[in-house]
């Protein structure tokens, strides 16, 4: 059953009906100013950072869940009825609904008894506001008499306070009410310089900034006490809780049209300027008025849709496929991408299943992110990356989280999670690869932000790897730390206290707990740097050398050689015999292993080492993966491990909290589905990488909404498991590593066209059933025009490039001045 459709024409998924299984969200905003926004208009915004700079509220736990929201009201004034254009909050029933999600805006609209409002929201680019543009039509024959209302309730800006702290936020609101603009204040005569404003285009009949005069004493959202009566109270908050509502009358004869602009936005004073007089406790608004002005204006905001649409024009032409697969297309060409812009951007901290107070930038998920990003914007990533890096202790180790706003960080959630320091390397040579800037190895670096202690950047990479080798166990295998990849493998942690967080504490030393899957991903990564050691250009500034100098090689081939030994240690200490073991316990005991009663087999080794390479040569790989598609594939996608535990064990820590066939228990946790996919593609087994592609592809599984019940047109975290009573259901959708990866696996692997330090490498491994697919790629200036025919049942590649064969699969760059190369491509 579908809630909706793709218009991919238009690059969006129209929603059809309002009572969708969840809230299905869009991001407003990709720069720094950003906002939620769910099919019924839903959600809260923020700016850069969740928790620190909370423009609007949310309500933790409420009902609905997308509950408050970006409300307007329609009332009309011969019968008195009012109802909610976006169907949320009063819940009429609407003729005519339809919600567009597209890129980076949503439209809502509805009809009601003859009078159509459609609103798009979105938020301009380079701009830290938000446009709601608002038109309503009467339909009637007769002219009808109506009013507007808007409403946000602001939050006290850090939303973990705002939602507990009452004894002292009740007394701090503070607003200004000037022009159609009400301005949110609060502790601005203190120590913040920021404040938010609510404008409107049209002239208005009254406002309301304090909530109880607004809504009526005892009554929600969906019975606001203005509406009932048609008149705001005009209140002017102090304390309690502030917000923002203008009302305007509208009159409209048959058949007309009024457009009316709202805009909520966030400004910033120089602290020597923030009273205007100098000596009052007024705001100076002479900053913000020229911006309030401008997209007050319906034509400044139809622009900035304009500058938006095109925008994503360009980011998404990078790279555009042409297969014979529609979901494969309208992911890789649309969502996907898009999706990896959110993840990039909000990294885990803020979707109506992360609360936006709880984290904020992982160090490992950030580093993953850049996989599905680095192509859309190298300036960023090159950015996040030095941001990322900044954060690196001097052991080489890492903070689990930063947070974003002030790039430090965050002791709350703790460190120690021994795989961490590698990711960095990996989002590096994906960067590397991308651009080919190799300046950014030399960018100084401060270790914890400390400044003084700045390094080159390689320096930090050097330091990622050597991290593991200080900190091996006794089978020569990466302790684990306080977890691996897998947050909820806590092997050193053996909490039995109810409450104590699994992501925070350790009660052993951990002198004994091994990761395989960390082994798999040092191999990884030190084959990565290796390679970018050899290809460094000299330090001393000279040009990129042929060759490495010869202190580069020797430094080189000892990566190599300590990748060499781990990868031995996973031969003798990391097989089980049909597949790899997931790690050893604190008393030595194997976790994944058929020795084991529960949790035989997990998905997170055959993935990565296979991915990695390893077991290539000896047939592990293909070994590991037939274990994979016999224990742990479903229809839905394939689950973590097998046999789900079902019992809580204190020596394996969270994994086994959760009832079997949720999350790391047994569900199908999305993000490390695409590393099988790409472990297939190294065997060379199309078919099988396609089809657990297509397996987990919400498009793909649009048609079985009722059952997913997450967005389609994005991917979730987690899908329950076989052992779930409700397997098949999607949950945290949005926010997860598992955009990037698939995006990187079906772009790279699977479609094979994988950027490389000597040029576009072509090498796809795609189903036998496929006559070939075509493929638009914008690599370091140049594009490449890719037309893939099969003419065998192989993953032989011949490649033609601009008429010209070509030895190899990699397609070197043109010479100087060429913009165009047109590569042929056949499959045997
Ligand atoms: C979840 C993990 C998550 C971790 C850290 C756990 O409860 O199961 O998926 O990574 O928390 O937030
Ligand atoms: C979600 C976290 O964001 C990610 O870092 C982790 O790898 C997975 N959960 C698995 O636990």
């Amino acid at each position: 059953m579908k809630f909706g459709y793709f218009d991919d024409q238009r690059r969006e998924y129209v929603i059809t009906q309002p009572d969708t299984p969840l809230p299905w969200i869009n991001y407003l905003g990709c720069q720094a100013y950003f906002g939620i926004i769910s099919n019924t208009a839903g959600g809260y915004s923020f700016y850069r950072d969740a928790r620190l700079r909370r423009l609007t509220r949310y309500r933790y736990n409420n009902v609905p869940f997308d509950l408050g929201g970006r409300y307007i009201y329609l009332r009309d004034n011969q019968s008195n009825q009012f109802w909610s254009p976006s169907w949320q909050p009063t819940r009429h029933q609407l003729e005519r609904y339809e919600c567009r999600h597209g890129m980076g805006y949503s439209i809502i609209g509805s009809e009601y008894q003859g009078v159509e409002a459609r609103t798009r929201y979105l938020v301009p680019l380079d701009e830290n506001l938000e446009i709601w543009q608002l038109t309503v039509t009467n339909h009637r024959p007769a002219p009808a008499k109506l009013s507007v209302f808007s409403s946000v309730e602001f939050c006290l800006w850090d939303a973990q306070d705002d939602s507990a702290n009452f004894q002292r936020n009740f007394s701090t609101g503070q607003v200004e009410i000037e022009d159609e603009v009400i301005y949110h204040k609060t502790e601005y005569r203190e120590r913040r310089d920021h404040f938010a404003y609510f404008a409107c285009s049209a002239k208005i009949a009254g406002f309301d900034t304090q909530r109880e005069p607004f809504l009526g004493p005892y009554r929600g959202w969906d019975s606001p006490l203005a509406l009932e009566r048609g008149e705001s109270a005009n209140s002017v908050a102090h304390g309690w809780a502030p917000i923002a509502s203008h009302h305007v009358k509208l009159d409209l004869k048959p058949g007309e049209s009024r457009q009316i602009v709202f805009v909520l936005g966030y400004h910033e004073n120089p602290k020597e300027q923030k009273f205007d007089p100098p000596d009052s406790q007024t705001v100076n608004k002479k900053s913000v008025k020229a911006v309030i002005a401008k997209y007050r204006n319906p034509a400044s905001a139809d622009a900035a849709f304009e500058q938006l649409r095109q925008y994503w024009d360009s980011l998404l032409r990078i790279c555009q496929v042409e297969t014979p697969c529609v979901h494969t297309n309208r992911m890789v060409n649309i969502w996907n991408a898009y999706q990896c812009m959110a993840t990039f951007n909000i990294s885990r901290s803020a979707s109506f299943y992360e609360s936006g107070i709880g984290r904020g930038l992982g160090f490992r998920d950030s580093n993953q992110d850049l996989l599905g990003f680095v192509h859309m914007v190298p300036s960023r990533a090159r950015e996040r990356i030095l941001d990322i890096a900044a954060t690196q202790l001097p052991s080489g180790g890492a903070y689990h989280q930063y947070q974003p706003l002030t790039k430090r960080g965050n002791n709350d959630i703790g460190g120690n999670f021994n795989d961490d320091p590698h990711w960095l390397i990996l989002g590096v040579a994906a960067y590397l690869k991308e651009t080919g800037d190799w300046s950014i190895l030399e960018e100084p670096v401060p270790y914890d932000n400390e400044p003084g202690s700045e390094q080159p950047l390689y320096e930090h990479l050097q330091r990622s790897f050597q991290y593991t080798l200080a900190r091996l166990g006794p089978h020569g295998l990466p302790l684990i730390g306080r977890a691996d990849w897998n947050d909820c493998l806590n092997l050193n942690c053996f909490s039995d206290t109810p409450g104590q967080s699994f992501q925070t504490t350790t009660n052993k030393e951990g002198q004994v707990a091994e990761s395989v899957f960390i082994a798999g991903l040092f191999c990884l990564a030190g084959r990565e740097l290796a390679e970018i050691t050899c290809r460094r250009p000299c330090p001393d500034g000279k040009e990129k050398l042929q060759s490495p100098c010869s202190s580069a090689a020797k430094l080189a081939n000892g990566y190599l050689a300590e990748v060499a030994r781990m990868e031995e240690a996973i031969r003798q200490h990391g097989w089980d015999g049909e597949w790899f073991l997931r790690a050893y316990d604190d008393f030595g005991g194997k976790v994944g292993s058929k020795e084991c009663e529960e949790g035989k087999i997990f998905i997170e080794t055959q993935g990565f080492c296979t991915l990695a390479g390893a077991g290539l040569d000896n047939g592990m790989a293909r070994k590991a993966l037939a274990s994979v598609r016999q224990h742990l594939a479903t229809e839905h996608g394939i689950v973590l491990q097998q046999p789900a535990y079902s019992r809580y064990y204190l020596e394996l820590g969270e994994i086994s909290s959760y009832p079997p066939g949720y999350k790391e228990n047994a569900g199908i946790f999305c993000h490390n589905n695409p590393w099988v996919m790409i472990g297939e593609a190294r065997v060379g087994n199309g078919d099988s990488a396609f089809d657990y592609y297509s397996l987990i592809n919400p498009s793909k599984r649009e048609e079985i909404s009722e059952i997913h019940r997450c967005e389609p047109y994005v991917y979730a975290q987690m899908i329950a498991g076989m052992d779930a009573p409700t397997h098949g259901e999607a949950k945290n959708s949005w926010l997860t590593g598992t955009a990037a990866w698939n995006y990187f696996a079906i772009t790279q692997w699977i479609l094979g066209i994988r950027t490389s330090y000597d040029g576009l490498e072509i090498a796809p491994v795609v189903p036998k059933g496929w006559k070939g697919f075509k493929a638009t790629r914008k690599f370091r200036g140049v594009t490449y025009q890719v037309d893939v025919e099969r003419v065998g049942p192989g993953n032989n590649v011949a490649l033609t490039v601009d008429g010209v064969l070509t030895a190899g699969d990699v397609v070197a760059p043109p010479p100087e001045g060429v913009r165009q190369v047109a590569v042929k491509v056949t499959l045997s």
